[in-house]
């Protein structure tokens, strides 16, 4: 059996590990994984192969930034050949990016089976492309393998046929599952006792250069209160280079996008974490982490109900009255979701192989 991986930006890196090294126990199957090149610069993507152990992508289609029509259709063009030439069994994609959606796109044209890691998520915002990403998908995918049991019931109401739904839990997990042992090495000597994480990426948060100055000028003044550090995405860095923002910034502890293993420590000890981003909400529930989501939904609401997390839109006075909350120690209790056990990929691997 010929599986084929597709990956292309960050977050599918953490997804891809354990799948693969969960296949890899199964004699009969073979694999090849993809890089679409979606991300291209070290910090953002080799650093994640070293570091997660599966070594090298078989392929790579080089195919970088540009507009959403652009880097999907490029993929689409580059990706197509290999699926003709390789004939896979099955392609995995993973998420909700670009690339996941352009492989998908592929493969129903050719009538090769597809299976989506991570199926089902809505935050019910068509203006986030990844909303658009993940409803496509999951409408041409025959295995459907979701992280929590929401998803299972937003694929039955798009009219899924149950039998391709398999609620499997959350391979993300899976990764800082294995990869905790290892943070301890990962913690700079000189960090803080009490600190808070912010990464923010989103479009709707850094596109919108009014909201993105007053909302980091909001958290500079924040951080004599509290240190805060802030692995810097390469989207954001632009505009704050736009915004001539750097200067304001200087109490920010602004850093170059983190290895996986360096961010998971950083929030392994963090007071809080502050984010627009999809995986952290979910770290952090896991890790029992307060985290503030700043947008107005979330695709993942079991981090919100059963979690650590708490959305808090796009209001400067919320999130510093959060803030406060939190480095006063009040605290959201939580519970760890069922199924976000460490075991994802390999629920997945059987029902492949099986
Ligand atoms: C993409 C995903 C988003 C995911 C995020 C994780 C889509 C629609 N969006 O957003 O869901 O949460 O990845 O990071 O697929 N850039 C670099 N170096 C890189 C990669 C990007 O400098 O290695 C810069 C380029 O200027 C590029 C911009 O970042 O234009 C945005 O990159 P892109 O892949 O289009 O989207 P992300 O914002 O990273």
């Amino acid at each position: 059996m010929h599986i084929t991986h597709v990956v292309g930006a960050r977050p599918n890196f953490m997804k891809v590990a354990p799948v693969f090294r969960a296949l890899r126990e199964y004699s009969t199957v073979r694999q090849t994984v993809v890089h679409t090149g979606q991300h291209y610069d070290f910090n953002m993507s080799d650093v994640f192969f070293q570091e997660l152990g599966i070594g090298a992508p078989d392929v790579n289609l080089q195919v970088g930034s540009g507009s959403h029509a652009q880097q999907t259709a490029n993929i689409m063009r580059r990706f197509e050949p290999i699926v003709l030439e390789d004939k896979p069994d099955l392609v995995l994609v993973y998420g909700d990016v670009n690339s996941t959606v352009a492989a998908a796109l592929v493969c129903s044209k050719l009538m090769v089976d597809i299976g989506h890691v991570e199926a089902g998520l809505r935050s019910f915002d068509r203006t986030m492309p990844e909303e658009i990403n993940r409803l496509v998908t999951d409408q041409l995918c025959n295995l459907l393998f979701t992280p929590s049991e929401d998803a299972d019931q937003n694929l039955i109401q798009e009219g899924v046929l149950r039998e391709k739904i398999h609620f499997v839990g959350n391979v993300m997990i899976d990764t800082l599952v294995r990869m905790l042992p290892s943070v301890e090495a990962r913690i700079p000597g000189d960090l803080p006792e009490r600190f808070a994480l912010l990464t923010l990426h989103r479009p709707s948060n850094v596109d919108d250069l009014r909201w993105l100055a007053d909302m980091l000028c909001a958290l500079a003044e924040f951080s004599t209160e509290l240190p805060i550090l802030f692995p810097v995405h390469p989207r954001t860095r632009d505009r704050i280079a736009k915004l001539g923002l750097n200067g304001a910034l200087a109490h920010l502890g602004l850093l170059e996008p983190l290895p996986y293993l360096d961010f998971l420590a950083l929030q392994t000890r963090a007071t809080v974490v502050i984010t627009d981003s999809g995986g952290i909400q979910e770290e952090t529930t896991y890790l029992g982490k307060q985290c503030l989501t700043v947008r107005e939904n979330t695709e993942r609401p079991i981090t919100v109900e059963m979690g650590t997390n708490t959305l808090i839109g796009r209001d400067v006075n919320r999130l510093r009255a959060e803030l406060h909350r939190i480095i006063a120690g009040e605290r959201k209790t939580a519970h760890v979701p069922p199924f976000w056990d460490g075991h994802a990929s390999e629920r997945i691997a059987s029902i492949v192989v099986h």
